[in-house]
């Protein structure tokens, strides 16, 4: 993560003061290390397949080489465990999962507008727009870590066809769903092309480019935006 969704999460780990995170994705550490400034007392379980790549861990927290959804997880208090996807895995997979585990609380981080990225966001979900890559199965330079096991757990649900009933099934189960804003929306994307309303539907930036000579360092890694969102699961 970079400034944007290091922001965007460090903001909604306050403000939801959970009593547990468990983070999906940790590489080198960065995140981690974060959340804890967040959240300093938080009890947290980092899961990573490829361990020996962390940098940072926390002392406080559970390191788990197991995803997710086969985790033991009956211990944690479904309505103060924030889960943070940041693991370029199917994110309706993961909201379902939740669900059916109990949680609650949800951020998702690479949450890809159509037709971008590398794997299937909520974004596209509510568009309605499915998902396909051939030959690659979400996760980009990530995927040349993983282990067979996990590699045939992303194939098994890297493609997903154009469909209404994911969007449905959305509007159906979370009680909120709410995009984080960009910190600042320059006029070009980092895909080169405009970046429209019309194309790229995004809630209006915190900061404005005249404010870019302020915080150098937001304005450069804007473009690493991916409209990352918390996602709330009905009772
Ligand atoms: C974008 S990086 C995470 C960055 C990290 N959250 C940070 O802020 O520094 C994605 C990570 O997800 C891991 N990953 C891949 N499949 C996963 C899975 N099924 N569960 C958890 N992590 C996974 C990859 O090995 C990689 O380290």
């Amino acid at each position: 993560m970079l400034a944007p969704h290091l922001f965007a999460v460090w903001f909604m780990a306050r403000a939801l003061q959970p009593s547990t995170i468990v983070e999906s994705g940790v590489w080198k550490g960065q995140g981690t290390w974060m959340l804890r400034q967040a959240c300093p007392d938080v009890a947290m379980h980092c899961i990573e397949p490829c361990q020996s790549r962390i940098e940072f861990r926390d002392e406080r927290a559970t390191y788990h080489a197991r995803d997710f959804a086969v985790g033991s997880w009956d211990h944690l208090d479904r309505e103060r465990t924030l889960l943070v996807f940041d693991d370029h895995v199917n994110a309706l997979d993961r909201v379902r999962q939740a669900r059916e585990l109990g949680f609650r609380h949800l951020i998702l981080e690479d949450n890809y507008p159509v037709p971008r990225g590398d794997c299937y966001s909520l974004k596209k979900a509510f568009a309605g727009a499915g998902f396909s890559s051939p030959g690659d199965t979400g996760g980009g330079r990530y995927n040349a870590l993983l282990s067979g096991k996990w590699m045939r757990r992303k194939q098994a649900c890297s493609s997903v066809r154009p469909n209404p009933d994911d969007a449905r099934y959305l509007n159906r189960h979370l009680e909120i769903y709410s995009e984080f804003p960009p910190l600042f929306r320059p006029s070009r994307t980092r895909w080169g092309d405009d970046w429209t309303d019309e194309h790229y539907p995004t809630p209006p930036a915190l900061l404005q480019e005249a404010d870019r000579d302020r915080f150098p360092v937001l304005w450069r890694e804007a473009l690493s935006y991916t409209w990352i969102c918390y996602a709330r699961l009905k009772c």
